[in-house]
């Protein structure tokens, strides 16, 4: 029985590794750097199966998936969560970096998924990192948070087609992970909510067990998530760039 989780070497990633290892015989823990995955391996010890794949690649995701195929692991958890961020206007972003971010957010969660599915049995779990900018759309992190709303649909649905998984959107707000830059033009940045990767994934763990297929880890999103259902969404998009207008 096995872990796949993407983004290990991550954040939230790590602690998803810390949390599942006792749990499966092995984690395959998919990477883009050797040296990190060592660093997990030399941590965590044998458990770990580094795969080295860079996920905006489409050979190299691919080479994930034929592996898959050809092993046939028998998989209790597959955890999507590599997930890359930039927040620009999109008039700002190249077409390689947006081409990239929809690579790595949905594409490769979305083909993990698919290639994972026929190998998990009863009482498994897909965990998809989404995020809580999911719940509404949000200009200067268009992109990302369009990914994310993807991704967060996807695996509703893909919960309702398979009566034996439990597929959960995990959708925190901010995190404090290196994913999010400290400070702007000198000045720290504060974020509202800001939760630890600690709390995403024990909460996320505690919710796919429950049977859920969302889990917010924070009261304060998921009354931003209250919100985001009942007010026009023209009137929240303009409190979003309100706040985040003096980091543009
Ligand atoms: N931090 C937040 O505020 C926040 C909020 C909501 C949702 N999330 C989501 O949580 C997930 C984890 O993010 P985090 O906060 O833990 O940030 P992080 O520490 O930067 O982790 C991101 C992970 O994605 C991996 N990754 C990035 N590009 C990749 C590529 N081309 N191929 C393979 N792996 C790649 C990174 O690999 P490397 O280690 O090699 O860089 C890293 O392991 C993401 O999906 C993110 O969108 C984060």
């Amino acid at each position: 029985m096995i872990a796949v989780i993407t983004g290990a070497t991550g954040d939230i990633g790590e602690e998803f590794v810390k949390k599942l290892i006792s749990e499966v015989d092995y984690v395959w823990a998919v990477g883009r750097s050797e040296n990190k995955l060592a660093a997990l391996k030399n941590t965590y010890g044998d458990k770990i199966v580094p795969v080295k794949a860079d996920l905006s690649d489409k050979d190299e995701i691919y080479s994930v998936c034929a592996k898959i195929e050809k092993e046939k692991p028998s998989i209790k958890y597959l955890v999507n969560n590599a997930g890359v961020a930039k927040m620009a206007p999109v008039s700002e972003f190249s077409l390689e970096e947006i081409s990239n971010m929809l690579d790595i957010n949905d594409k490769a969660a979305t083909l993990m998924c698919r290639v994972c599915i026929p190998y998990m049995a009863k009482d498994s779990y897909i965990l998809n990192i989404a995020s809580a900018s999911a719940f509404q759309p949000n200009p200067y992190i268009a992109l990302y948070s369009a990914s994310k709303a993807y991704l967060l649909s996807f695996t509703r649905s893909l919960n309702v087609e398979n009566d034996d998984i439990t597929c959960t959107a995990v959708c925190p707000g901010w995190v404090d992970t290196k994913m999010l830059p400290k400070a702007n033009k000198g000045k720290d940045i504060k974020y509202p909510g800001m939760v630890t990767a600690d709390q995403v994934v024990d909460a996320a763990l505690k919710d796919c067990k429950k049977g859920k297929d969302v889990s917010v880890c924070s009261f304060y999103y998921r009354y931003m998530r209250f919100l985001s259902k009942v007010m026009p969404h023209r009137t929240l998009m303009k409190f979003w760039v309100k706040g985040i207008r003096q980091y543009l």
